[in-house]
């Protein structure tokens, strides 16, 4: 069943957090919609622009409409990660998303609290949720790259303001985490002060933690020794960060990272281990189990295992 993220928000908050995966393809909205029906888990299906363009929309959303059917328990909320006003307006044209997110990060606070404060009005109208980002994440996401150097946390200060003045429903905020396999390069770990401030000032009001893929050094490490190149400084949020996040507001942990690299590592060790094969059904249906279970122990650690009927 398709629901609203504010629904999911109102009742998770502070109690337990909603997992947002990043889907390109059908193996994946196959393995998310088994996983949140197995476990009776509430979940978002999102996507971005990119993914978009690569899959079509139509796909992509031709795939959660038919994974609905065959998965009826699941129940869900379709979101497009990091818009602009184009992506934006054209998915709440469609009718198809419960929830977008205007990504205005990059701009100064002024036009970022312009820019979002316009697509609120538009949303809304169609009754349709709105994500805000305030600060900037470093990283890699899709098409998206941000130094290090250039990434800035949420200012506390900022946050009722920019709220008050948009509108939004929730917000993503900078606290350490980043896009990608490599973060917290400079070890500096979730910033809980700032993060505990945030929550002070809004009290009850959702926040989203981007970047909150664990990055299993495991899984680096099949990677690369099945040919893979990646960076052994590859890390990301432990999921006792991610738990203690959830006292703090957060209600929606956005993961992209860690399917990309169970993917990579699959299809490696299989092409590897079986040079004189060429079928993809094989290493597909492999990912689509191992995503499945990666699925649930993220459900599990984000406390949403068998909240599905408390939501619906
Ligand atoms: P990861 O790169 O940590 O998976 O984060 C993804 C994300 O935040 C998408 O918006």
């Amino acid at each position: 069943m398709l629901i609203s993220t504010t629904t999911m928000f109102n009742i998770c908050y502070g109690k337990f957090a909603i997992a947002a995966l990043n889907v390109w393809s059908m193996e994946q909205v196959l393995a998310l919609f088994s996983a949140g029906e197995k476990s009776s888990s509430p979940f978002i299906v999102q996507m971005t622009p990119v993914v978009r363009n690569y899959a079509h929309s139509e796909m992509l959303i031709g795939m959660i409409k038919a994974a609905s059917k065959i998965y009826p328990k699941a129940i869900f909320a379709i979101h497009i990660d990091h818009g602009n006003e184009q992506h934006v307006l054209d998915a709440i044209r469609s009718g198809d998303f419960t929830s977008v997110m205007i990504d205005a990060s990059h701009d100064s606070f002024s036009k970022n609290i312009t820019r979002t404060k316009a697509i609120v009005k538009k949303a809304h109208e169609k009754r349709i949720a709105v994500e805000a980002e305030l600060g900037v994440l470093s990283g890699v996401e899709d098409d998206l790259s941000v130094e290090d150097k250039n990434a800035l946390y949420t200012r506390p200060e900022d946050v009722e303001t920019f709220v008050n003045q948009t509108g939004c429903d929730s917000l993503a905020v900078a606290v350490g985490t980043s896009h990608g396999a490599y973060k917290f390069s400079g070890g500096a770990g979730l910033q809980f002060d700032i993060l505990r401030e945030i929550h002070e000032i809004l009290p009850g009001f959702p926040l989203v933690l981007h970047g909150g893929s664990e990055v299993n050094i495991n899984e680096i490490k099949r990677i690369n020794q099945a040919g893979g190149n990646l960076g052994v400084s590859a890390k990301g949020v432990s999921g006792k960060e991610i738990r203690e996040s959830i006292n703090y507001g957060v209600c929606k942990v956005n993961i992209a990272t860690d399917a990309r690299l169970i993917w990579t590592r699959v299809h490696r060790e299989f092409f590897g281990d079986t040079s004189e094969l060429f079928d993809p059904i094989i290493p597909g249906k492999t990912y689509m189990k191992e995503l499945e279970e990666f699925i649930i122990e993220k459900f599990e650690l984000l406390g949403s295992v068998g909240k599905a009927d408390l939501i619906k």
